[in-house]
């Protein structure tokens, strides 16, 4: 059985939950809570002059990921940080378009540009990154877990090829199909630049970590397991598990993965986070106790009333069978329309929620 050795007087819901081990209440925090949703976010943001402003300067960073919790009696924090920090380190130009998402300067267009593509010194390229988590820690003074996290392989690769976001990843469905060799170059040069960065980011601080397969659901059957799952793999083998005798839990998020559930829970992940379109209930029951669950409200839920938001939450922690191993959260990203009072009502939904009384 896995434990925190180092258990801390504060209460920490979120790694005993996903760690398996009792828990006062069911945690809850939310995919991009520090995000345009909140006023205080976008007033920072405009200092900053854009968002990887914010990003590249880790008392920017600091200060907008403690805004939602302190706001929302939230269980973690997540580092303020983007998944393609590593691209932008190996080179490719990140920027960002207002309303158009991020896009590269120079994207991966040749299978030269892949062959020559090399592994960055991720201390030094990405020092903002690991001088942010320490000083998120040194805020949050222990009252609750830091979440650090990176992109998985096979997404930043989409990213990286396509040049940005795509609607038919024509081009990184392409390369995978004719030159399968060159994808598997990049997705493992990717692969260990994203073990360095992960290790580093606990080593600054972050008690768990969690990695965000975000296009892993445009793979076929057996494409996800060739281009996706085998590199996730290979990072949770090749990650820090265990700092001052703590254990460094890990989370895996397939977006759009529901039907590989046993698959991901079998790389020796700790959590599984599910998006809206699997039941809680159901992928506990194909799952068992392997892992604990991460998820799994649908975001737009969030434009209800906070009646209807409480029926929802409910609904879902309802679905779960047991006293831990459940970490609420949404199914993805919040978005920036939502009304920050409805948030709140979220997260005293879950707080509120007796499981004693209902499951
Ligand atoms: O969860 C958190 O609060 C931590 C911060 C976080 C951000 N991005 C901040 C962000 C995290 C964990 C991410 C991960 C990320 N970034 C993912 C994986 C998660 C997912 O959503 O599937 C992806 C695919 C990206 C790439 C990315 N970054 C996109 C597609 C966008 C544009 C989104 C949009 O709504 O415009 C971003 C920008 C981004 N990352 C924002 C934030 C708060 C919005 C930037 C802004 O202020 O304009």
């Amino acid at each position: 059985m896995k434990i925190l050795i180092n258990q801390l007087s504060m209460t920490h819901d979120y790694l005993n939950a996903i760690l398996k081990n009792p828990t006062t209440r069911t945690p809850i925090w939310i995919m991009r809570q520090a995000g345009r949703y909140l006023p205080e976010y976008r007033a920072t943001r405009e200092k900053a002059g854009g968002f990887l402003g914010l990003c590249k300067n880790p008392e920017f960073a600091c200060e907008v990921t403690m805004q939602p919790i302190d706001r929302f009696d939230l269980d973690a924090a997540i580092l303020f940080s983007d998944i393609l920090t590593i691209p932008d380190a190996m080179g490719l130009g990140l920027y960002f378009t207002e309303g158009v998402g991020p896009r590269f300067k120079k994207p991966l267009s040749t299978l030269k540009s892949i062959e020559n593509l090399a592994k960055p010194n991720v201390e030094s390229e990405l020092k903002y990154v690991f001088d942010a988590v320490s000083l998120i820690k040194k805020d949050l003074n222990g009252k609750i877990p830091l979440i650090g996290f990176s992109g998985s392989p096979w997404t930043l690769a989409a990213y990286m090829v396509e040049g940005g976001t795509s609607k038919s990843f024509s081009k990184i469905k392409g390369l995978m199909y004719d030159n399968p060799k060159h994808l598997h170059m990049l997705l493992s040069t990717l692969s260990d630049t994203i073990i360095d960065y992960l290790n580093a980011q606990i080593e600054a601080g972050a008690d768990s970590v969690m990695i965000f397969d975000s296009w892993g659901g445009l793979l076929s059957q057996g494409s996800f397991e060739e281009f996706s799952l085998y590199y996730m793999d290979k990072i949770i083998n090749g990650l820090t598990r265990e700092r001052n005798g703590v254990v460094i839990p890990v989370t895996l998020f397939t977006k759009g993965g529901s039907m590989w559930l046993e698959k991901i829970a079998n790389t020796g992940c700790d959590a599984v986070a599910l998006d809206w379109n699997v039941e809680l209930g159901d992928a506990q029951s194909r799952i068992g106790n392997k892992v604990a669950l991460q998820g799994n409200l649908d975001p737009s839920v969030l434009f209800a009333s906070p009646d209807v938001i409480e029926k929802e939450v409910n609904k879902i922690m309802s679905q779960y069978k047991g006293e831990t191993g459940h970490v609420f959260n949404l199914g993805h990203g919040i978005t920036p329309d939502v009304d920050p009072d409805n948030v709140k009502a979220l997260v005293d939904a879950v707080h509120n929620f007796d499981r004693k009384n209902n499951g």
